[in-house]
């Protein structure tokens, strides 16, 4: 046999087990051989590069690091999905979808596991792979080929040769055990370990160098096609998504067996139900369940909104959970005086997250669940919300677990902890003097939505209090001062300290309602510091109101002006005023609005938005004149709703406020606002 056919037969053989192992998970070949017949084909086409094809399985170990990705266009968008939170509003994306097709019977549905990865877009031009782009923005992706190729569970050629493009859509994923031994490793060398298994993916893709990618050891589901511009589209491709998904099959992709195809909404909340429970046991992650019409007619009957189809929908699981070991209680001091039980965990991995701490809220609750240090805990981790231990494991109590006894004074300044009537929180009463409460509050006032001081970290802050650098918020801006003790720190290069000072520097002119709500004054979040910069413009006026004066702004109740007077009142708080100015703080105060065709319309913008951030929204919605709130009440004018939309869109459609999506609010401003 000559070596260009002893070449395409290894190349067949090769790639027929790369099938068996990653699409139909039946593997027939060891390891080994695998390894003998590839290291073959590399001495072939060594020898005679001419034999070298784009399909041939030794381009899957990755190519020399290129500088840079092309964008890619995709030929059909990739649209994201609305979401779906819980079985009632399943059944109202069921409702929606025979009304709109004015039918009454049940709709044909097709479900499968949503996969949580890097969504991927692979363009297939006469059966060969020459583009796999990223999702981007939706319209444009990058163009990461060599990466891709290097993905086993992505054929490079279609096993039915079919003439014309396809786009093969799908998810890259990493398993959470390939997730568990790369982070094993990268800790045993000290190197950053990966956040998740879908960051790992998504990072993955974008190596600029594909040996890179190929360590990850990445996998790809596929879940359908976006454009078909074939000659004849094969029947199964065109008319269900069931179909559709078993001949990517045939053609060489992997996918899960995990779907269910079923006549009416019924079958599709029991198995949503199923994959639940079935969850903790899939070898990657999931973030819910993406239900479809079956029907592709029906699909295009039902079209997109600017949102996403129509046709389709993602239920989002609630909250993910995992088990792991409770090592100690310790209790923080938030900057109120709030003393919280936090539980100190085995790094675990839960709902998209590693976590090491969780809160027990208070000790009511850590009495009530029963949960000791030592204990075998389960953690939840729902969206965004901070970490919190469920319960303990009985079953798996040890005999050595101890309780965690309430503290009776205060961990940080040892003053004796009071417990307010009818409330759970224990409190340190020594607001002024806590040095706890004081490095919480410094800590908030540089936050993100606050001051945004980057570079001045939690570690740093701790540091600075020591050391006596910090003492009230307005030494902050005194800093500089210092620069000469600073740079002696360690960790604390000249290039650290310079940036450090001149974040301190920048956040001299943030927004007036960032800083009003830095100062911690009781009861002011981010929402009713708009609403106080909003009614009163300037600081100078603010720090001299009375509770008279407060109850009259739109969003700020009795209890909030009570606690904003109490805090003015405080003279220490108007020296701490007097200093920030005096140390050249100056906020940017409100903007007077540039057009009043908005005036009197109140806005709410609900759900993910993808055109533009919520602040840019609302900071345009009051250049023209408006207002923005932060509930539908009667007074709201338009509901702005994104993908995920949830109870507030539910609320506005009850009380018959206009909905807009993203792209019909842009069209409400005059071009360029936004
Ligand atoms: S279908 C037009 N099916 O979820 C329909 N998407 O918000 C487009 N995803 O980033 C998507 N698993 O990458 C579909 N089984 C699945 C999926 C899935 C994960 C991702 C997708 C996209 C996001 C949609």
């Amino acid at each position: 046999m000559d070596s260009a056919a002893r070449a395409a037969e290894l190349r067949s053989t090769l790639e027929q087990a790369n099938y068996r192992y990653y699409v139909l998970d039946a593997p027939d070949m060891s390891d080994s051989e695998y390894d003998r017949l590839f290291r073959e084909l590399v001495d072939i086409e060594t020898a005679n590069p001419e034999l070298r094809t784009p399909d041939s399985p030794t381009q899957r170990v990755g190519t020399l690091p290129v500088t840079g990705f092309t964008p890619h266009r995709h030929l059909v968008p990739m649209l994201s999905l609305d979401n779906a939170f819980g079985e009632d509003e399943v059944r109202q994306f069921d409702d929606r979808v025979r009304r709109y097709l004015g039918t009454e019977g049940p709709i044909e549905y097709f479900a499968e596991l949503k996969f949580d990865g890097a969504s991927m877009s692979l363009t297939y031009e006469d059966g060969l792979l020459t583009i796999a782009a990223t999702r981007g923005d939706g319209t444009t992706g990058e163009n990461v080929l060599p990466n891709a190729k290097t993905i086993r569970g992505i054929p490079l050629r279609l096993r039915e040769t079919l003439l014309g493009r396809i786009e093969v859509r799908g998810e890259v994923v990493m398993l959470k055990s390939v997730f568990d031994e790369l982070n094993a490793e990268k800790s045993e060398r000290g190197e950053q370990v990966f956040a998740n298994p879908r960051n790992a993916a998504a990072g993955g893709l974008r190596q600029l160098d594909s040996r890179q990618t190929s360590e990850r050891k990445l996998n790809f589901f596929a879940y359908g096609v976006g454009a078909v511009e074939l000659g004849l589209p094969p029947n199964e491709l065109v008319e269900l998504q069931s179909a559709a998904l078993k001949y990517l099959q045939e053609l060489g992709f992997a996918i899960r067996s995990e779907y269910k195809v079923s006549k009416g909404i019924d079958g599709i909340i029991e198995f949503i139900q199923w994959v639940g429970s079935a969850r903790p046991s899939l070898p990657f992650g999931i973030d819910g369940v993406v239900i479809k019409v079956n029907s592709k007619d029906l699909q295009e009957q039902l079209g997109n909104t600017a949102r996403g189809p129509r046709w389709a929908i993602a239920y989002k699981f609630p909250a993910e959970q995992a088990f792991t070991k409770l090592n100690r209680i310790f209790v923080q001091v938030g900057r109120t005086g709030n003393v919280t039980p936090v539980a100190d965990l085995e790094p675990v991995y839960v709902g998209g997250v590693t976590v090491s701490r969780a809160t027990l809220h208070n000790f009511d609750d850590v009495e009530r669940k029963d949960v000791r240090e030592g204990d075998t805990v389960i953690v939840q981790r729902a969206g965004d919300v901070i970490p919190e231990v469920v319960g303990p494991v009985l079953e798996k109590r040890s005999p050595d677990a101890v309780r965690a006894m309430p503290p009776t004074v205060c961990p940080a300044c040892e003053t004796p902890l009071v417990r307010l009537e009818g409330l759970v929180f224990l409190k340190c009463p020594n607001s002024k003097g806590c040095p706890a409460q004081l490095s919480s509050a410094f800590k908030h006032f540089v936050g993100r939505k606050m001051m945004d001081i980057e570079g001045l970290g939690e570690k740093q802050i701790d540091r600075f209090l020591d050391l006596g650098y910090l003492t009230d918020l307005a030494s902050i801006y005194r800093l500089k001062e210092r620069r000469e003790d600073l740079v002696g720190l360690d960790r604390m290069g000249e290039s650290s300290v310079e940036n450090v000072l001149s974040a301190i520097e920048e956040s001299k002119t943030r927004p007036l309602p960032r800083l009003l709500f830095a100062l911690g004054i009781p009861d002011v979040g981010e929402r009713s510091a708009q609403d106080l910069a909003r009614a009163f413009g300037n600081l100078e006026r603010i720090r001299k109101l009375t509770r008279d004066d407060l109850v009259l702004v739109d969003g700020i109740g009795d209890k909030t002006a009570r606690g904003i007077e109490q805090w003015l009142e405080d003279e220490d708080n108007q020296k701490l005023l007097n200093d920030l100015l005096e140390a050249g703080v100056a906020p940017v105060e409100a903007e007077a609005p540039i057009s009043d065709i908005f005036e009197g319309k109140t806005f709410v913008f609900t759900g993910k938005l993808e055109k533009f951030t919520r602040e840019d929204a609302e900071a345009s919605v009051m250049k023209m004149g408006g207002k923005a709130a932060g509930s539908v009440s009667a007074k709201t004018h338009y509901v702005v709703a994104g993908p995920g939309a949830g109870s507030k869109l539910a609320k506005a459609e009850q009380l018959g406020v206009a909905i807009l999506n993203e792209d019909e609010f842009l069209a409400m401003l005059p071009e360029g606002t936004l």
